[in-house]
């Protein structure tokens, strides 16, 4: 039995998520003075949330006994939007917050990306539910907040007023309460998307149930309402059964408005091809199937995932990701492909496609629009085994701003990262001590050279351009991303974070996303470079962290 003192301030809510470590129980009670005000006892073998209304300004005594706390914080306070939840931990006689300034020290850590988006702790994967409702970006996301590797899965949450820095807020949908007690069952929120409407945002989202070793499996999408963005109503069923054809991919609603009719494209397979489906609604209410817009006929794929579609520059752009027939087979397990075409009764055509990063760490892309803008996020694969210390494991990509032009579509970071940047480095030899960077380059025709972006005592980090060939090696030389400009390669911006790089290639015609893991760079990232030709011009500049409070603009 441990005893803690918790003084409210202006938080009026506890949320945690907590696990029995003992039998028969495990159970946290809270005291006000000589007076028991509130108990909890876990029912559950695996995690289980629960909270606690609570007075502000207010000390309480907390009695915990036989949990294991996997996440904790405090909400409830009236302005959770500018300053997010506060994290606690509950340590042998006291509890310790997160920073007054935000969680900033606790992404201080040797591979922990500091200006790529990751949770409080713990895994992440597809970013969901993106939008921009009553003043604020929000970004949900796929998440288990109870381990390292994916697990039955969560809506984790975050808002920003200026679409690179983010405020952590309560965990918005959770996983089944029949999946918290058996380990043959997995399953939960899986991915979705956010609409407008009437001052109101939609969530629209898949429920997955099925067997561990997904002999048996059933997905079916699902919908509830905020009116605020940070509270959800009690979720309905949006579309139950499938359609002919679906055995059971079926999932990744993305919801949007085209003059007038809500569509909601799913991803998955009809007649085991992988292929988008359509429904429409004219109230975000009634659903109603209309027909197969696509099919990805390339006999490697097995399964489409997270679509997305949307007007830019005069055609539409249509997304997904795709899972390989036989992952055994290939290096990495999936590929997110675009495709530029038109879209008319009820048909996607394509005209033109592609690879969407060439860098095998961005997948599950999601995009939304504001003010005439087309902004996407991916999400940066996380890895089977952490190599080493780290408290989270996946991030968000940059947020990327799309373009048509010419018939092809430009991908280039939000103008927003500028925020992060500060004082140029003196490249003039190698520059070391980098906590994460941004290297601008513009390189003259046919230029040859290598640009170390990390290195340790035993290993660099290579980007090596030859002419329109872009090769990068961030471990084993057989793992590297290579790919071909379509002239030769003219313009670099290039993102270091701690264990993940981005690249933007020629004014975005090719980008590549690729995680690294070099251990013992505890002086900071070091840069250097060497080459054939001068390069035309050639900027290094350090980027801030992403959750220190004082920065939220
Ligand atoms: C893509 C995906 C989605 C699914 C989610 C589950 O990464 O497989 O299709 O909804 O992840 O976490």
């Amino acid at each position: 039995m441990q005893n803690y003192k918790l003084e409210t301030g202006r938080y009026s809510r506890i949320e945690f998520i907590a696990k029995k470590t003992e039998e028969p129980c495990g159970f946290i009670r809270l005291h006000l003075g000589n007076e028991l005000v509130g108990e909890y006892y876990f029912k559950f073998k695996g995690y289980e949330s629960y909270a606690f209304d609570l007075q502000k300004q207010t000390e309480y005594f907390v009695e915990i006994s036989g949990l294991e706390f996997s996440l904790c914080y405090l909400c409830g306070q009236e302005n959770i939007l500018e300053e997010g939840v506060k994290f606690l931990t509950f340590k042998e006689n006291e509890i310790i917050f997160s920073g007054e300034d935000g969680p900033e020290k606790e992404y201080e850590q040797e591979f922990r990306n500091r200006f790529h988006f990751s949770p409080y702790k713990n895994w992440m994967n597809d970013p969901n539910g993106l939008c921009f409702f009553q003043g604020y970006y929000h970004l949900f996301y796929q998440y288990n907040p109870n381990g390292l590797q994916w697990g039955n899965m969560h809506w984790g949450h975050a808002v920003s007023k200026d679409l690179v820095h983010w405020r952590h807020l309560p965990v918005a949908l959770y996983p089944q309460i029949e999946l918290l007690d058996a380990e043959e069952f997995r399953g939960g929120a899986f991915s979705g998307s956010a609409v407008i409407r009437e001052n109101r945002m939609h969530l629209f989202f898949t429920r997955h149930f099925g067997k561990t070793d997904r002999s048996w499996q059933r997905q079916w999408q699902m919908t509830c309402i905020s009116e605020d963005g940070v509270h959800f109503s009690q979720e309905t069923v949006a579309v139950w059964g499938t359609p002919e054809g679906v055995y059971y991919d079926f999932r990744d609603p993305k919801v949007i408005e085209e003059n007038g009719v809500f569509h909601m494209i799913l991803g998955g397979t009809v007649h085991h091809v992988p292929a988008i489906l359509d429904y429409i609604s004219e109230d975000l209410d009634v659903w109603n199937y209309n027909g197969v817009i696509f099919e990805e006929k390339d006999p490697a794929y097995g399964i489409s995932e997270c679509p997305d579609i949307y007007p830019l520059g005069g055609k539409y752009v249509l997304t997904a990701g795709y899972i390989y027939a036989h992952p055994e087979q290939k290096k990495s397990r999936q590929d997110t492909k675009y495709y530029i075409g038109t879209w008319e009764n009820g048909r996607f055509k394509a005209e033109a496609e592609g690879i969407y990063d060439y860098g095998r760490d961005f997948y599950a892309v999601q995009s939304f629009e504001h003010n005439g803008r087309r902004i996407s996020i991916g999400w940066n694969n996380g890895v089977n085994e952490m190599p080493g210390e780290g408290s989270s494991n996946g991030t968000a990509s940059i947020p990327r701003e799309m373009r048509l032009e010419n018939g092809r579509l430009l991908m280039t970071p939000a103008e927003e990262m500028r925020l992060l940047e500060e004082k140029p480095a003196d490249v003039r030899g190698k520059v070391k001590g980098l906590k994460g960077y941004r290297l601008e380059a513009e390189l003259p025709e046919n230029f040859k050279g290598i640009f170390y972006l990390a290195q340790n005592e035993c290993q660099k980090v290579t980007l090596t351009i030859d002419g329109n060939v872009i090769k990068l090696i961030t471990g084993k030389e057989e793992d590297a991303c290579v790919f071909h400009g379509e002239s030769y390669i003219k313009d670099l911006d290039v993102f270091v974070d701690r264990s993940l790089i981005e690249i933007f290639v020629n004014k975005g015609a090719h980008t590549c996303t690729r995680r690294y893991y070099l251990a013992g760079q505890e002086d900071g990232i070091s840069f250097d470079f060497e080459s054939d030709k001068k390069v035309k011009s050639l900027t290094v500049k350090p980027m801030k962290g992403i959750f220190g409070r004082e920065k939220y603009l």
